[in-house]
């Protein structure tokens, strides 16, 4: 098991109407910029939950956060939440409406232009914010990341904020998400388990089970979801799932990947693919080009979560490769670059982003341009 630090001081409140206990989270005093994204919180009954929670506090509404948030609107809200003289945020929505708050928290408190700020890879200071989340997918509301785009170089980078002071976890805001959303946000949820649990064998077995058991869960509910998403107790598990993939808990002592999700912000940021949607489609490739690396865990997920007897270690592999690929078509999406409409020059572009930065991804830092090629062109 290797050395690792453990930091994540955010306050969650999980339930049916948890969001009318917002009041207990912020003090009074504060002036609080909401921000929001472009309109389902209004149409859900969400906003008016919210606004209702905080009836007497000082506030200022941001509207139009983007799936994947852009710079050109952060710096709006960082110039709104300038002028109103915010002390405190609150951002409702899903994890682009956090992601965007972590760096307009950013900027508020600084003089730098917030993609300079993304670009240094840290914020030195941020103001305090908390969260209402309503996609389960990215673990935002409990983590310190965000990944932010730029709509004028096609670019999408992450960056390292500050953790949310509280989230209000309530999974009946779930019910109004699109089937499509909801695939997206359990496909991210298994792809945040896989990047940090098909690494490297042996390192801690209690991590090892803990992902298994995400593995397993998002597996079983999914199905189910697709059937009735209207199932608190299902909805429940996959907001929990999405929660306990990313809150930095099942990177305890292990070696992380992330290659997949380096590809896919590419895609999402030259082919708007949403990000979820992008994940299905790397990942299975990342296996087959990766599996000599990957083999050994390869084998402990066949065996362990997709519970794979027949064959030789081989034919395991292969075989938990093809499941995972057919789980993810499971959801109703596309698995290859080509059923999802993305022309063949954006697989150039991507090769080419990945030799000019010099990139070298995954646990071994040794997916280079020439392996993202490889794992490209068996996406198709
Ligand atoms: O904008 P509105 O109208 O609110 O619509 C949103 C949006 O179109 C809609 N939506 C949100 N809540 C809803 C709802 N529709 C109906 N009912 C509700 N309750 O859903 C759409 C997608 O929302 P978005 O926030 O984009 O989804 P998600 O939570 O999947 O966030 C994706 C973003 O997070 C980043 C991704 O790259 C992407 O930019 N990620 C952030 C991470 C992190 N901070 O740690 C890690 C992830 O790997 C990921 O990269
Ligand atoms: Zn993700």
């Amino acid at each position: 098991m290797r050395n690792f630090e453990f930091y994540c001081p955010t306050k969650l409140i999980f339930g049916k109407d948890s969001l009318a206990g917002l009041n207990k989270l912020i003090d009074k005093k504060e002036r609080i910029l909401i921000t929001f994204g472009g309109g389902s919180a209004k149409r859900n009954g969400v906003y008016d939950q919210v606004i209702k929670a905080l009836e007497g506090y000082d506030y200022s509404e941001f509207w139009g956060i983007e799936a994947n948030p852009t710079v050109e609107t952060v710096r709006k809200a960082v110039a709104q939440g300038k002028e109103y003289k915010a002390t405190f945020i609150l951002a409702v929505g899903g994890g682009s409406v956090i992601d965007a708050t972590k760096l307009i928290a950013a900027g508020i408190v600084s003089d730098k232009d917030p993609w300079d700020i993304v670009r240094s890879h840290y914020a030195e200071k941020v103001m305090p914010f908390g969260s209402v989340l309503t996609v389960p997918a990215t673990g935002s509301e409990m983590n310190s990341g965000a990944v932010i785009s730029c709509k004028k170089t096609k670019e999408k980078f992450a960056f390292s904020s500050r953790h949310p002071k509280f989230s209000v976890l309530d999974p009946e805001v779930t019910y109004s998400l699109s089937d499509h959303q909801i695939a997206c946000g359990l496909a991210d949820t298994f792809v945040h388990v896989m990047e940090q649990y098909l690494t490297v064998k042996d390192e801690s077995m209690i991590m090892d089970r803990f992902a298994e058991g995400v593995l397993m869960t998002v597996m079983e509910i999914a199905p189910k979801i697709r059937q009735d998403k209207t199932n608190y107790d299902l909805m429940s598990n996959y907001m929990i799932s999405a929660t306990m993939g990313l809150n930095g808990f099942l990177s305890w002592g292990i070696t992380e990947d992330w290659a997949t999700h380096s590809i896919g912000h590419e895609l999402t940021a030259l082919a708007g693919l949403t990000h979820g949607a992008s994940l299905v489609i790397i990942l299975p490739a990342l296996m087959r080009i990766m599996k000599d690396q990957k083999g050994p865990k390869i084998l402990q997920y066949a065996e362990r979560v997709l519970h794979i007897k027949e064959g030789s270690d081989n034919e395991k592999i292969d075989k938990a490769i093809q499941m995972t690929e057919e789980f993810f078509q499971s959801l109703g999406l596309p698995t290859r670059l080509s059923d999802a409409q993305v022309p063949q020059n954006i697989d150039n572009e991507i090769v080419k982003r990945f030799a000019d930065r010099r990139w070298k991804i995954g646990e071994a830092r040794n997916i280079d341009s020439s392996k993202v090629e490889a794992i490209l062109k068996l996406c198709r």
